[in-house]
This record gives C-alpha cells, structure tokens and sequence, in this order.
C-alpha cells in the first residue's frame, strides 16, 4: 500500500467515469499552471519547491531549535491561521493526548483569537514553569498575535529579565517587513525567515511549521521526506489517474457540477481534528472567493455521528463527505470477555477496538451514501510524520489545482481584511477615522 490512498468508489452513483473524465485534462492544466507559474498569484507558488528547499533548511533548524529549548519545560507558539494550524495539526496527531511522556517541551498556543479569559489562564500556567515564546506572523503586524506576544513578552520580561527574556524569543517572520521584524532585529531575537513567495496556509514545510514541530520533539526530516515522497506522483508528468491530487481536485469539482456545495472531511481518529481545522482553512481561504468555492466543514467520527449524524444522514443533499482514516496503529486494545455479559457487548468481545472503528466507518460510508451523500475515501498508510507531510503536500497541491479549476487565485485572501478594518475602527486605529465615522452612524440607527 502506498503512504496515501485515495478511491472514489462511493462517489460513482453521482460521478460516473465518463463524468470524472471531463475534468481530468482542467486538473492537468491546472497542475501544469502551478508548475510553469502561468496561472493566478503565480507569485506565491514557493510552496511547490518545498519538499526539497526543506530538506536543505532542517539540519539548521534542528541544531538551533534543540540549542533554543534547552532546560524550558514550555514553550508557547504564537501565531494564527496559516502560522499555527499546521503545527497544532502535527502536534496533536503525533502527541500523547494526555500530556505524558511527550518528546519535548510541552507546547502551549495563544495569539490565535482573543479570549482574555484564556491569555489570564495561560499566564497563570506558566507562573511555575521555565518558559520561552516561538512568535510566528508572516506580515508582522496581526493583532491577535501580536498582541499576545505584547502581553506574554511583558510576563517573560517580569519573570526572567529583559537581557534573559531576549534568549527566550525565537521569532519566524519576513525577512525585511512588519513590526515583528523590526522588533526581531532591535531586540536581537533569533529568529527565521518566511520566504516572500509562500503565503501562510501553504507554509507548514516551512520554519512556521518545522520550527515548533521540532521544538516539541517530533521528526521532521521524516515530515519532509513525506512530502518529497508525495511531490513524485503529484508532477505534471503523471497520468492524471496515477496522481491523486488530481483524482481528488476533479472529483471535488465534478461533485461541485452536481451540486454537491460543502465538502465535509471526516476522521475517525480525534487526533486528526486539527488536521481538519489545517484542511478548513486552506480550502476555505484558498477557494472561497468570487462567489465561488466548496464550502469546507469537517466532522469527529464517531462522536459527531450522535450530533451531525442526523443532518448528513437526512438534511439538504448539497453534501459530499471526505472520510480521512489511517491504517491500523501498533498498539492493540481488545474488547474484553464479561462472564455476565449484562451489557451485551459479549458478541465483539475478543476484537480489536480499531477494528470495531473500522466496521462504524464503514457502516456509516454505506448508509450515508444510501442518504444521498457521496463519499470520496482516503487513506493515510500510518499516522506518522512521513504520512502526514504525505498529506499535506497532497493537500495543498490538490488545493492549487482546485482553485485554478474554479477560476479563482488560490493564493490570496482579501476577504479577511474586512473584519479587520472594522475593528481597527471600532478600536479607532490611527489613519482608519472615516471608518470609524461610517461604523458610528451605522450603529447609531
Ligand atoms: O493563509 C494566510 O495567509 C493567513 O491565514 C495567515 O496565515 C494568517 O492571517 C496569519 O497571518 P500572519 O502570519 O501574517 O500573522
């Protein structure tokens, strides 16, 4: 079995051969636009390179990183969207749930929303710990995370000193421009570049990712070659059905052409949960624009089935599903015997509880295809960091191709200023006055 595998048996009652057909040579196209930098926003096409331009930076961050985290017990990663989804996906895949026997530093989050309640907890929690910041932010001047590293900074000053602090601080940013940058070079931080022509939801193979991945222990020599091993079929060069980046970009967009609007990705493993949110965000930024775009959900199966069961099963049929499994791990849980069996449960005893999983995956596949719902499978190999720079490499190519099938710049993502602006007003932001005036009246009524 090769490291991801991907089937579209159970989309065929909605897209027959001849229907996938008509969007393989667009998905080829596309794939060849990425490739020859013809298509939109050719200028953050860095991405497509990283497998190798990777494997060339991890010795350097391996030594720096195991040099930075030296006797810390925590290390907080600060950063949002694109700058901490996929290290949080890796993490939490790879990572004991519990916290117990991790391979480094315990890794704490913040910078990602604006929960004051959650910062308070958070400094608490690192009143009894030796800690240090990773602060990550490709523009330099988001507010969530730059105001975190305002706050955390001032706690790291007060507990360890400013000269002491400053060894504390690693920051990932451009190389040139934004505040953090400014910040990075005045106060000496050490700190690593994000490449200009890779935009942050493509960047996971970059120090955003591999910094934090290796500070908490995990192997990313072993990440990257993943991803190396996934650049292979996903070449131009491949036939289109060799290659399942394409396979999954023609199918997302022949299920589109049948009015199948929202893709829902679902696991069967809780440790895939922020793969998921990783997922959300580059197919919602990537391709939510001009209108156009498959709307991504996700799903926790099976503890979902008993909450959002019951709408995929019967609600509106504009769903498809995307079930991401992993094969079978090393360690083996078995449903034990019980004398008395009065829970009934006699009937599996003996089995394995992955095995049990894989019945409820199943049996949920067949019953919501006869819902109406079609299913694209695909299936990682293992749950390692080989399998999962597989997947997002795939992911993200596949994301690419998708995005030029549609007609859209999978690359930018002007929507989010939006928001921005307005809170900037609101908070009355220098330079954005005739906002704030807008915004004023507009409450007023
Ligand atoms: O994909 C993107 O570009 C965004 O989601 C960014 O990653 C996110 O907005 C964070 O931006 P920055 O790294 O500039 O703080």
């Amino acid at each position: 079995m090769s490291i991801l595998n991907i089937d579209l048996q159970a989309i065929e009652p909605w897209v027959s051969n001849n229907d996938l057909n008509t969007f393989l040579p667009s998905a080829l196209r596309a794939l060849e636009g990425l490739h020859n930098k013809s298509g939109k926003g050719n200028d953050f096409l860095g991405w497509i390179n990283l497998p190798d331009n990777a494997a060339e930076q991890a010795e350097e961050i391996i030594s720096k990183t195991a040099a930075f985290k030296q006797g810390l017990d925590c290390i907080v990663v600060i950063g949002i969207g694109g700058s901490y989804l996929g290290t949080k996906a890796v993490i939490d895949a790879l990572a004991n749930p519990f916290g117990n026997n991790l391979p480094g530093p315990e890794i704490c989050y913040a910078g990602h929303h604006l929960s004051e309640d959650y910062l308070d907890v958070l400094i608490g929690h690192l009143q009894s710990k030796n800690w240090g910041i990773v602060v990550i932010s490709k523009s330099g001047k988001t507010t969530e995370p730059a105001l975190a590293f305002r706050l955390l900074n001032t706690a790291l000053i007060s507990k360890y000193g400013r000269p002491e602090a400053k060894n504390r601080v690693l920051a990932i940013t451009d190389a040139k421009n934004g505040a953090l940058r400014t910040l990075a070079n005045q106060e000496k931080y050490q700190s690593f570049i994000i490449p200009d022509d890779i935009g942050g939801r493509y960047s996971v193979l970059t120090p955003v990712g591999l910094v934090p991945i290796a500070l908490a222990g995990y192997d990313i020599n072993s990440f990257i070659r993943g991803a190396q091993q996934m650049s292979v079929p996903t070449l131009p060069g491949k036939t289109d059905l060799e290659n399942p980046a394409i396979i999954y970009a023609a199918a997302r967009n022949a299920l589109l052409a049948k009015n199948k609007t929202t893709e829902i990705l679902a696991n069967f493993n809780p440790r895939l949960h922020y793969v998921a949110e990783w997922w959300k965000q580059l197919y919602g930024e990537s391709e939510g624009k001009d209108q156009k775009g498959i709307f991504p959900a996700s799903v926790d199966f099976t503890t979902d089935l008993h909450s959002m069961g019951q709408y995929i099963q019967d609600g509106p049929r504009n769903l498809f599903e995307t079930f991401l499994t992993v094969g079978q791990g090393q360690k083996t849980v078995i449903v034990p015997e019980d004398k008395d069996n009065l829970d009934q449960l006699n009937y599996i005893s003996g089995r394995r509880i992955e095995d049990i999983n894989q019945q409820a995956a199943l049996g949920t596949l067949l019953a919501h295809v006869d819902g109406g719902v079609p299913v694209i499978q695909i299936q990682l190999a293992k749950l390692n960091e080989e399998a999962l720079g597989a997947l997002f490499y795939f992911f993200e190519i596949s994301c690419g191709i998708s995005g030029y099938m549609l007609g859209v710049n999978p690359f930018d993502q002007p929507g989010v200023e939006a928001y921005k602006n307005n809170m900037f007003a609101l908070l009355g932001k220098p330079g954005f006055e005739n906002q704030t005036e807008i915004l004023k009246k507009r409450l007023e009524k």
